[in-house]
């Protein structure tokens, strides 16, 4: 028999395939960008080989939610991701993409976090062409946002679109549909997107289902009107036909806190009819811009940036105003514009969110922050450490597979977040003892412990701490839509709860 001879080797570790099932122990052989080879491969030779002893290779993580659009083109290296064993992101969420928008075209705040100038596109395939030209280190599964097609469509934010407004929304959508988005969000939620009727999002979507495509919301509420958002975002996956994903569930407020009893529930009850999912991000503190209203100003919050007084980043609003002897919300104003750290979560809703079945793992980081989030950083070691090893929350294997092959599936993602013979080598290999989150609130930027090694597209991207410079990431492509909600299988059966 002829010696197999690979590119690299990975051995003597246990696989985590990506399918929640038990690992067990092999070899895998990479040749190229495939996984060749997969069991005893202790007769075969390689360029190169890893000694994976004790510890665990999965398929790389894909991150299900994030804002690195910018980041992909201007730190192509993304060692923020690749640390944690990221293989691929999600971009464009929360209404947030980097096209189709002119270099000069306004950018409220939130649209304001994607801050570089140069690294706008007004066309949605001059950027995966940017991407494709000046590749980064991992993959990218592009979305592409409401409220960017708000602000290149209509010169008033404070309103619905009118008809030809949404005609020409429509159109950007095609446009970007047919580039190679697999989606559209929204954000709701902001200003710039608040005053956007139901009626606008069901009509803009129409075109998602002929691509296949997914709508994916950050919903208008995530506090008292939880049930309705979740009601109205159901619905306009219904109209249009297309599989909706809600981003990051939480409940906001401490008058809300315990109310995922009553949301999941409700979201179970609507994937046995239509195709949903959902992510979340494993923290009981949420980042984003710094608010104006006084009722989204309750609770400890931290200020991450401020542009006005960077002198008082770190700091909390509420110490703030005090000094000032202002409101809460004449403080916020003065500190624009800004980003802030709300700790307005209950960590025992985060745990049941997490531990929901259908639930994908998303950072919802945001790179161009100073003072980042440390979910930016931290969140899937943190899940692998933190939630499944030190709490028990749920077994490595199902945190694997809400990182990989239940995000692969939502995402409708061919030959990746499984690790099978013939399938994409992106891969991490991790220790299970040693693997946890060391970015916190105070010191965000700081690169996981117990991830050994990153590969993706075949090539090693990250070994020991190092970053290899390989950039071997693609702008992937939606080819196979799942028909019904993905995870509904980690439920209990609806007859037997009963
Ligand atoms: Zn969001
Ligand atoms: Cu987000």
């Amino acid at each position: 028999m002829q010696t197999q001879v690979f590119d690299v080797l990975i051995r003597g570790a246990e696989v985590i395939d990506g399918r929640k099932r038990p690992r067990f122990k092999a070899d895998v052989g990479i040749r190229g960008t495939v996984i060749a080879a997969l069991g005893d491969l202790s007769a075969a030779q390689a360029d190169k080989v890893v000694d994976a002893r004790g510890k665990i290779v999965a398929p790389g993580f894909i991150d299900a939610h994030s804002h690195d659009d910018q980041a992909l083109l201007l730190q192509p290296q993304m060692g923020f991701k690749l640390s944690q064993g990221v293989t691929a992101v999600v971009t464009g969420n929360c209404g947030i993409s980097v096209a189709p928008l002119y270099p000069d075209s306004p950018m409220p705040a939130p649209l304001n976090l994607l801050s570089d100038a140069a690294t706008r596109f007004s066309t949605f395939e001059a950027y995966l062409q940017a991407l494709r030209a000046s590749p980064p280190a991992i993959h990218v599964i592009p979305l592409v946002g409401h409220t960017t097609l708000r602000v290149r469509a209509m010169a008033d934010l404070d309103r619905a679109a009118n008809p030809p407004e949404m005609a020409a929304m429509q159109a950007l959508l095609r446009e970007a549909l047919a580039a190679g988005a697999v989606g559209l969000s929204s954000g709701t939620y902001y200003p710039p997107a608040a005053a956007a009727s139901t009626q606008e999002l069901c009509k803009l979507a129409q075109p998602l289902a002929e691509f296949g495509a997914l709508y994916v919301s950050h919903m208008r509420d995530e506090a008292a009107h939880s049930q309705q958002s979740i009601a109205e975002t159901f619905k306009i996956g219904q109209r249009a036909q297309a599989s909706v994903i809600i981003s990051h569930h939480k409940l906001q407020g401490q008058a809300n806190w315990g109310n995922s009893a009553q949301t999941l529930p409700q979201i179970e009850a609507a994937m046995r009819r239509q195709c949903v999912s959902l992510d979340c991000y494993p923290y009981h503190a949420s980042s984003t811009i710094l608010h104006l209203q006084e009722e989204r100003l309750s609770g400890r919050i931290v200020i991450a940036d401020s542009a006005a007084h960077p002198e008082l980043q770190g700091q909390e609003l509420g110490d703030i105003a005090r000094r000032w002897q202002v409101s809460r919300a004449e403080a916020s104003a003065r500190l624009q514009p800004a980003s802030a750290i709300y700790f307005n979560m209950d960590e025992r809703d985060v745990q049941r969110i997490l531990a929901f079945g259908p639930t994908m793992i998303g950072s919802d980081g945001v790179p161009s922050n100073e003072r980042p989030h440390p979910r930016l950083w931290g969140t899937f070691p943190r899940v692998l450490g933190h939630y499944s090893r030190d709490l028990g929350l749920f077994p490595l294997e199902t945190a694997v597979w809400k990182m990989t092959g239940l995000t692969a599936e939502v995402f409708g993602i061919d030959k990746r977040g499984v690790l099978a013979e013939g399938h994409y080598a992106d891969l991490c290999v991790f220790d299970p003892q040693t693997v946890r989150d060391t970015a916190t609130f105070d010191d965000p930027k700081q690169p996981a412990a117990g991830i050994d090694c990153v590969i993706v597209n075949g090539a090693i991207a990250y070994e020991q701490g190092v970053y290899l410079g390989s950039r071997t990431g693609t702008v992937l492509q939606r080819t196979v839509p799942a028909k019904t909600s993905p995870g509904l299988q980690a439920l209990p059966d609806p007859a037997s709860s009963l």
